[in-house]
C-alpha cells in the first residue's frame, strides 16, 4: 500500500494531451528546484484537438498515466495541476486603473496591496460570455503615475495606480470536463493551468523570456503558443493543428493505416529536405495483402514540408496579428512531440526568419530520462508552475467553488505567476 502524499510537498502534473496523458510526480524542495520522483505516460484515447470528447476513455487514461507514476514515485496522490488547451482557449490584453487610496491627508498615497487586488480586480473586468470564465490573470506591469514598466509596485508613492493584464478565458464547458474526467479518475483538480504557459516553465531560460520570446508547443492535436517580452507573458494562442494532421496525410499519401502512416513519421519523418540525406530510401508496409514498397525518404518530406509549414506559417500570422513579433530577442524554442522530427528547426526558421531552437525539459529531468523529450514539456512544466504558485499562499480552489479561474484572491499569487 502506498502512502498518501503529504499535499504541501508533492506536486502531480498532468498533462492531459490529445496523443498522450503524461503524469509527473515530484517532490518540493526548500529553496531548490522540486525533485522528479517519477512519471507515466499512456496513449490518449478521448481527445479530440485538445478537448475532451470521450470522458469514459480519458477518466480511465488518466488513472492508468496517474497509477504508472504513483508506481515509479512509490507515493500516491488524490490531486493534480491538470493542462488545458484547445481551440475555445482565448487571450486578451486588459488594463486597469484605479486611485492610490490615501493616508490620512496626505496628497499622495502609498500602493498598498489593497490596491494591487483592486486594480486587477478592474483590468478584470471585461466582457464575457455566459459560457466562458476567466482561467488566468497574469499581471504585465503596473503603471504609478507615468511611471511605466513597474514589476513591484507595493510601497510605491503617487496618486493613479494602473495594471496591464493579460487574461486567458476558455469555455467552462471543456474546462469542467477536464475536471469531471479527473474526478473520475479519484483525483480532485488543485488548479487548471493553460498547457503552453505550463511548456514555457518546463523549457524556456529567464533570459529568453526578458530577451523577448516564442513558445511553439507542437503536439498532435493542438499546436500551442506563448509569447514573452521583458520577463512577462504578451500573448498566448492555441491553433487547432498539430502533428496527427501530418500522419493523416502520410496514411493518405502513401495508402497506409494511420498507425502505420505513424510509425514511418516517427522512424524516418522530416519536416525540411536539409535534415536527410540525398537517395534515402525506406519500405512502406503493403496493406490487404499488397507488396510492401519502396520509397526515397525525400517524397515522405514533401508530404510532410508543406504541412508543417501551413501550421506554422498559421502561428506566425497569429503572433503577427497579435503584433507581438517585434519584440522577440531570443527567437523560437519549439517543443511539444511535433519538435522531435528532423528538420523542424530548419523549417521554423525559414518561416520565422529568427534563430530557433528546440526545447527539452531537461532541467528537472535529466538528459537520460524519458522525461527530458520534448513530449513532457507540459507535464514537467506544470511541476515548475505549480511550485513556483505553491510557494506563494492559496493556490487552492477556494471551498464550494469548482472552478480554479476564481482563485485570484490573493495579490502574491498573481503576482508570482509571472514575476
Ligand atoms: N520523433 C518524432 N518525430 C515526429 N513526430 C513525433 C515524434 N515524436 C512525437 N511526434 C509527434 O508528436 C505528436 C505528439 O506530441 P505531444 O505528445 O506533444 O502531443 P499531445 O500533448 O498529446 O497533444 P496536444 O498537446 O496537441 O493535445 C504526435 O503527432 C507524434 O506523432
Ligand atoms: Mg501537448
Amino acid at each position: 500500500m502506498k502512502k498518501l502524499a503529504s499535499q504541501q510537498q508533492i506536486i502531480c502534473g498532468l498533462d492531459i494531451g490529445t496523443t498522450k496523458i503524461a503524469a509527473v510526480i515530484a517532490e518540493r524542495a526548500d529553496g531548490g528546484e522540486p525533485q522528479i520522483l517519477g512519471m507515466g505516460c499512456v496513449p490518449s484515447r478521448g481527445l479530440r484537438r485538445g478537448v475532451v470528447v470521450n470522458l469514459e476513455h480519458t477518466a480511465s487514461d488518466i488513472e492508468e498515466a496517474v497509477q504508472f507514476a504513483e508506481d515509479s514515485a512509490g507515493v500516491a496522490v488524490d490531486r493534480v495541476w491538470a493542462g488545458l488547451a484547445g481551440e475555445h482557449v482565448r487571450s486578451v490584453n486588459s488594463r486597469g486603473v484605479i486611485p492610490v487610496s490615501k493616508i490620512r491627508s496626505e496628497p499622495t498615497g502609498e500602493v498598498t496591496d489593497i490596491d494591487v487586488e483592486r486594480v486587477v480586480e478592474a483590468a478584470k473586468a471585461i466582457a464575457l460570455p455566459m459560457d466562458r470564465r476567466i482561467l488566468h490573470v497574469l499581471p504585465q506591469e503596473f503603471i504609478v503615475d507615468s511611471e511605466c514598466g513597474i514589476r513591484a509596485p507595493i510601497g510605491m508613492a503617487g496618486v493613479r495606480l494602473e495594471a496591464d493584464v493579460h487574461i486567458v478565458t476558455c469555455a467552462i464547458s471543456s474546462a469542467q470536463n477536464i475536471i469531471t474526467c479527473c474526478k473520475r479518475a479519484g483525483l480532485a483538480v488543485q488548479n487548471l493551468v493553460l498547457e503552453p504557459l505550463a511548456s514555457a516553465d518546463g523549457v524556456l531560460t529567464w533570459d529568453e523570456r526578458e530577451l523577448g520570446v516564442v513558445l511553439l508547443d507542437f503536439g498532435g492535436g493542438t499546436t500551442d503558443l506563448a509569447v514573452f517580452h521583458n520577463g512577462t507573458i504578451r500573448h498566448t494562442a492555441v491553433i487547432g493543428y498539430g502533428g496527427d494532421y501530418i500522419t493523416r496525410d502520410i496514411a493518405m499519401g502513401l495508402r497506409t493505416p494511420v498507425d502505420s502512416a505513424e510509425k514511418i513519421k516517427i522512424e524516418h519523418g522530416a519536416a525540411h529536405h536539409r535534415a536527410i540525406a540525398q537517395n534515402e530510401y525506406l519500405t512502406i508496409p503493403g496493406v490487404g495483402g499488397r507488396e510492401p514498397q519502396e520509397m526515397s525518404r525525400s517524397m515522405l518530406v514533401s508530404i510532410i514540408g508543406p504541412r508543417v509549414e501551413e501550421i506554422l506559417t498559421m502561428a506566425r500570422d497569429e503572433l503577427k496579428q497579435s503584433r507581438t513579433l517585434d519584440h522577440i530577442g531570443a527567437g523560437v524554442v519549439l517543443t511539444g512531440g511535433g519538435a522531435s522530427m528532423p528538420g523542424m528547426a530548419e523549417i521554423a526558421e525559414e518561416i520565422f526568419t529568427m534563430p530557433v531552437r528546440i526545447g527539452a525539459p531537461n532541467a528537472l529531468m535529466p538528459d537520460n530520462m524519458p522525461g527530458a523529450r520534448p513530449k513532457y514539456a507540459t507535464a514537467v512544466g506544470l511541476i515548475r508552475y505549480a511550485d513556483k504558485l505553491m510557494q506563494s499562499e492559496n493556490s487552492a480552489l477556494p471551498d464550494g467553488l469548482n472552478w480554479p479561474g476564481r482563485t485570484t484572491g490573493k495579490v502574491k499569487k498573481w503576482l508570482s505567476e509571472i514575476f
